[in-house]
């Protein structure tokens, strides 16, 4: 593939993790450091495309000539998500998104209470922001991940066909050195087929090349497929 296989191309990625705030000094969230998102970016943006990366809060350097949005909470990703989605050509939801959210914060900082041994907090489902993306009639071609522990195939192709999606990313995010937070990850491409189910995969490698080799793939399927 050229370097410019993606070129007049508008590409947006959620990447990093979500915090859901539990009161106003406490959040839900999880080790998502957007290295693999911000990758991501960067390989699309080498491509020829424009690229908007919607952000969680991480550490990380935006990358040059990419556009970047920062939110904190899955409701926020997913505002900005709606907002681009019916105008890019390519949807990557990279994101550690939280599934929960506290139902309703504290307003002020939760005390601790003296005999009481325990605490319960109410969590309220998050929206789903590839499956809402996947579901527009202007839908961009979507791309999801999916982060297992076991029954990585199973469960990432259950996620592709229930989300609705066009490809998917499975990573096991319980290999030592791989996943969450690290430089390298490995995975298990899934995407449908007219003529079947499609896959490839991807042995461990630093996250810059594995996000080429997404974006390739995802350009690739996208031109295979005749509804986009
Ligand atoms: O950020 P790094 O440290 O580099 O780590 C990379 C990673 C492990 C976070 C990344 O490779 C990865 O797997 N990202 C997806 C993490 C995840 O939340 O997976 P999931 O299986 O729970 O979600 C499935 C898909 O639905 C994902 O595309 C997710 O972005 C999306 N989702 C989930 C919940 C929700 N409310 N909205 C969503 O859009």
């Amino acid at each position: 593939t050229g370097s410019h296989a993606a070129a007049g191309f508008h590409v947006v990625i959620t990447a990093g993790p979500t915090r859901e705030p539990l009161d106003p000094v406490r959040y839900l969230s999880n080790h998502s450091s957007g290295k693999m998102g911000y990758a991501l970016a960067t390989a699309a943006a080498a491509q020829g495309a424009r690229v908007t990366l919607i952000s969680g809060p991480v550490a990380l350097a935006t990358p040059p000539g990419v556009e970047r949005l920062d939110v904190e909470t899955a409701r926020e990703m997913h505002e900005a998500a709606q907002r681009l989605a019916g105008e890019c050509d390519l949807f990557i939801g990279c994101a550690a998104v939280a599934d929960y959210r506290a139902e309703s914060p504290a307003e002020h900082k939760l005390k601790k209470r003296d005999g009481e041994t325990g605490l319960t907090l109410r969590l309220i489902e998050n929206p789903d922001i590839v499956a809402e993306v996947a579901a527009r009639p202007d839908r961009p071609f979507v791309v999801g991940f999916a982060a297992e522990t076991r029954d990585l195939e199973a469960y990432a192709r259950d996620k592709l066909n229930r989300k609705g999606l066009d490809m998917i990313v499975a990573n096991d995010v319980s290999a030592a050195g791989l996943g969450f937070g690290a430089d390298d990850n490995a995975a298990l491409l899934l995407w449908r087929d007219a003529d079947g189910d499609g896959g490839e995969v991807l042995p461990p490698q630093p996250k810059s090349a594995l996000a080429r080799a997404v974006i390739e793939r995802a350009l690739e399927r996208r031109r295979a497929t005749a509804a986009h």
